[in-house]
């Protein structure tokens, strides 16, 4: 029984130092515009490393609605701006690189982020991505408060600068210092472009999501008349039994 006690509360206590450092967002799943923008976001400065597996072009391109003239899939932006690696504007989204180069360059294989926010969660991943601070002894010259020794480089080090860490005297890294060099407007345009890669991700997880949740309602409204239907009927038919 004690033992049990000891494991419920390390548990509650792991979840309490995430919670403690993790950053909350909100994402309103409505905003196409926001995941078009995430959508550039991912393409341009993740896909080179991550696939997207599970997800094909053309289908992501119909769910985010970019659409040409005739309101067709659009292929030219598809092929022009989200797909670099072949000319197939219905592939799903996988990349070029070879397991073996990024064994050699990473030391692992780049994980494949169709799951991701269901995984990790958005918060974690918007934490994660401006948890990134200026650490030598690392071959990336970089470290991340949230994902300790991680493997992978700072995407944004451009948009965001360098942050640099705040260390405790036992040596411990206990919070970040942003970059001075980046003005109050380039750090808040920084954030929006993350919330829009969030969005981006939480869309990529699960694409039917708003479908689901608009069916969802019918389906309690059917069920709502259906019981009080059967209940009706029932009480017809039992009656001169009873
Ligand atoms: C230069 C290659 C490279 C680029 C570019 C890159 N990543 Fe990564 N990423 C990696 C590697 C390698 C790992 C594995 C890290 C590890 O396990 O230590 C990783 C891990 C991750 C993880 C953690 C996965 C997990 O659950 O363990 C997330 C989330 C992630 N990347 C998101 C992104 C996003 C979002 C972008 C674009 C903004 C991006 N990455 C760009 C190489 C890259």
């Amino acid at each position: 029984m004690r033992i049990l006690l000891y494991i419920v509360l390390l548990i509650s206590q792991c979840f309490a130092l995430e919670k403690h450092i993790l950053s909350s967002i909100d994402i309103n799943r409505n905003d196409i515009a926001a995941k078009q923008r995430g959508a550039q976001v991912f393409f341009n400065y993740c896909s080179g490393c991550h696939s997207l597996q599970y997800v094909r072009y053309s289908d992501m391109a119909r769910d985010l609605k970019i659409f040409n003239k005739q309101g067709m899939v659009d292929k030219d932006i598809i092929l022009n701006y989200l797909n670099f690696v072949n000319d197939d504007y219905r592939s799903q989204a996988v990349n070029a690189m070879s397991t073996e180069d990024a064994i050699s360059w990473f030391g692992k294989r780049p994980p494949d982020l169709s799951l991701e926010t269901r995984v990790r969660g958005n918060n974690w991943i918007y934490t994660f991505l401006k948890s990134y601070y200026v650490d030598p002894k690392r071959p990336t010259g970089v470290n991340n408060l949230l994902f300790k020794d991680v493997a992978m480089p700072n995407p944004f080090s451009a948009l965001q600068g360098l942050q640099y860490p705040i260390i405790d005297e036992h040596g411990n890294v206990v919070g970040l210092k942003k970059d001075p060099t980046k003005t109050v407007a380039e750090l808040e345009s920084y954030d929006r472009t993350l919330k829009d890669l969030v969005a981006f991700l939480d869309y990529v997880a699960e694409p039917h999501k708003q479908q689901r949740l608009q069916l969802g309602r019918y389906v309690m409204l059917f069920l709502v008349v259906f019981s009080l239907t059967a209940y009706l009927y029932y009480r017809e038919v039992w009656k001169d039994v009873e």
